[in-house]
C-alpha cells in the first residue's frame, strides 16, 4: 500500500476520508505522516486485490456494456498519442482526439463566477438546489410580484411568471430571438454530452437510430449502452441496427438521404466533429423534410455552431418546420472555454410530439427532474456573463 501526497487527486482506486473514525483493517495498515495526521484528512491507495482472493458478486454484467468496443475513443486516442510521443518525442502531432479548449476564459466571465461563488458564503447570496431546467434566481422575485398581485386581488399571475429562469431567458433571447423558441423550451444542463445520454434515456431502448459516419462517438456508444443496437460486427467495424450515414468528401460530407434507411432518431452534428463540415441551409431543409416524411426525430448537436462565420444555419430551428421534428443540444464548452466549468443546454420545442400526441418536452422535463439536479449555480452565472454584451464581445474569438 502506498500513501499518496495530500495534494494528489483522488483516483478511482483511492479514497478520501476523515482519518481516525474507522476500524477498517486496510486503513489501519497505512502509515500516516505527521502533517496528514494534523489535518485529520488524508488519502490513500486501496490495496490491489491479491490474485488468490478474487471475489465475484452474483450480478451479471450489463450485456449492452459488454457490446462496447475497447475504451471510449478519446482516452484511447490520448493513450496512443502519449505512446507515440514517448517513442518520437520530436513528432509534431495534430491530434484529432477530444476537442478540448486551450485559451483562458475571459476575465469578465470568471469574475462574475467568482462573485457568485463568494456570495454563496453570505446569507443573502446563498442558494442551494436550483430548478433542474435552469437557474431559479428569479423565482424569489417572481413570488414577491405574485404575492403582490394577490394582495391587489389580481387573480392572474404576472406575465412570464412561470418563465422564471434567468439563464433560460438569456439563451432564448441571445440565440433564438426570431426563431419562436421560448425560454420554457430550453433546458440548461451541465453540457451537451450529458444531455445526449439523458436524451437516450428519454428515447428508450426500442428506437432505431441513424448517425453520420464519421461522427462524435457519444451518440453510438450511448445508443449501445441503451440497448438500441445489436453486436459490433468486426468485419465492417459497425454495430448492427445502427444506420451509418456516410459523410465523405465524395458527397460533400452530407449523407445521400435517398439511400438512408429511415429510423426513429437521426443524430446529426453540424459543424460535424470530426470532419468540421457545416451543413448548408438547403441540406438542412432536406434533412428536416426527410425526418418529416419518415416521422423521425432529429437530435441536432450544434456544439460548434458559434464557429460558423457564413450564412449557414447555426441552429436547426432556422429551418421552417424543424420545431415539429427536432431537438437541439448546444454547449458553452467550445466557444467560451467551459469544457471544465460545464454548461450547455438542450432545446425541446413544445411542438415536438410523440406518435400518441404526448409532448416530448414533458417527458424530457421528467427525465431532467429525475436524473439531474440542475447545472451548477456558479457555471450558470458564468453562462449569463458570456451572454452579456461584454461577454459576447470577448467570447466569440479565442477558443477553438
Ligand atoms: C460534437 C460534440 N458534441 C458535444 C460535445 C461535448 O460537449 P460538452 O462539453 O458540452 O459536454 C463535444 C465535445 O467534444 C462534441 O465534439
Amino acid at each position: 500500500m502506498s500513501l499518496m501526497q495530500p495534494s494528489a487527486s483522488i483516483s478511482s482506486t483511492s479514497s478520501a476520508f476523515l482519518g481516525q473514525s474507522t476500524n477498517n483493517s486496510r486503513i489501519s495498515k497505512v502509515s500516516v505522516p505527521a502533517s496528514a495526521k494534523k489535518n485529520e484528512i488524508f488519502k490513500c491507495m486501496a490495496t490491489p486485490p491479491s490474485d488468490t482472493t478474487v471475489y465475484k458478486t452474483k450480478v451479471s454484467r450489463n450485456a449492452n456494456m459488454a457490446k462496447l468496443q475497447a475504451g471510449y475513443l478519446f482516452p484511447e486516442i490520448a493513450r496512443r498519442k502519449a505512446a507515440h510521443m514517448m517513442k518520437y518525442p520530436d513528432a509534431q502531432v495534430i491530434s484529432l482526439g477530444i476537442g478540448d479548449t486551450t485559451e483562458p476564459i475571459p476575465e469578465v466571465i470568471t469574475s462574475a463566477m467568482a462573485q457568485r461563488s463568494h456570495a454563496l458564503s453570505t446569507l443573502e447570496g446563498y442558494s442551494g438546489y436550483g430548478d433542474g431546467q435552469g437557474d431559479k434566481k428569479m423565482i424569489k422575485f417572481c413570488w414577491v410580484v405574485y404575492i403582490f398581485h394577490i394582495y391587489l386581488y389580481i387573480p392572474q399571475p404576472p406575465p412570464n411568471f412561470f418563465c422564471k429562469m434567468q439563464l433560460r431567458a438569456a439563451i432564448a433571447s441571445a440565440f433564438y430571438g426570431k426563431l419562436g423558441i421560448e425560454e420554457s423550451d430550453i433546458f440548461v444542463s451541465d453540457g451537451a454530452k450529458c444531455d445526449i445520454s439523458r436524451l437516450q434515456i428519454l428515447l428508450g431502448s426500442s428506437v432505431t437510430m441513424a448517425v453520420q459516419d464519421p461522427s462524435y462517438p457519444a451518440y453510438v456508444d450511448s445508443s449501445v449502452i441503451m440497448g438500441q443496437t445489436g453486436q459490433f460486427q468486426k468485419d465492417v467495424e459497425k454495430y448492427r441496427n445502427i444506420e451509418y450515414m456516410r459523410c465523405s468528401p465524395e458527397n460533400g460530407f452530407f449523407p445521400n438521404l435517398s439511400t438512408v434507411r429511415p429510423t426513429d432518431v437521426i443524430f446529426f452534428c453540424s459543424p460535424n466533429n470530426p470532419t468540421g463540415s457545416a451543413a448548408t441551409r438547403e441540406q438542412l431543409i432536406r434533412l428536416v423534410q426527410f425526418a418529416k416524411e419518415n416521422g423521425s426525430i432529429i437530435v441536432y448537436d450544434s456544439a460548434y455552431a458559434m464557429y460558423i462565420s457564413d450564412d449557414r444555419p447555426r441552429s436547426i430551428f432556422e429551418i421552417p418546420g424543424a420545431k415539429e421534428v427536432a431537438i437541439e443540444t448546444v454547449s458553452f464548452s467550445k466557444y467560451a472555454g467551459f469544457t471544465g466549468v460545464r454548461l450547455g443546454w438542450t432545446v425541446v420545442p413544445k411542438e415536438l410530439l410523440f406518435s400518441d400526441g404526448f409532448p416530448v418536452a414533458k417527458d424530457f422535463n421528467r427525465i431532467v427532474c429525475t436524473c439531474f439536479n440542475g447545472a451548477s449555480n456558479i457555471s450558470q452565472t458564468g453562462g449569463l456573463a458570456c451572454l452579456s454584451p461584454e461577454g459576447i464581445k470577448v467570447s466569440f474569438h479565442g477558443n477553438a
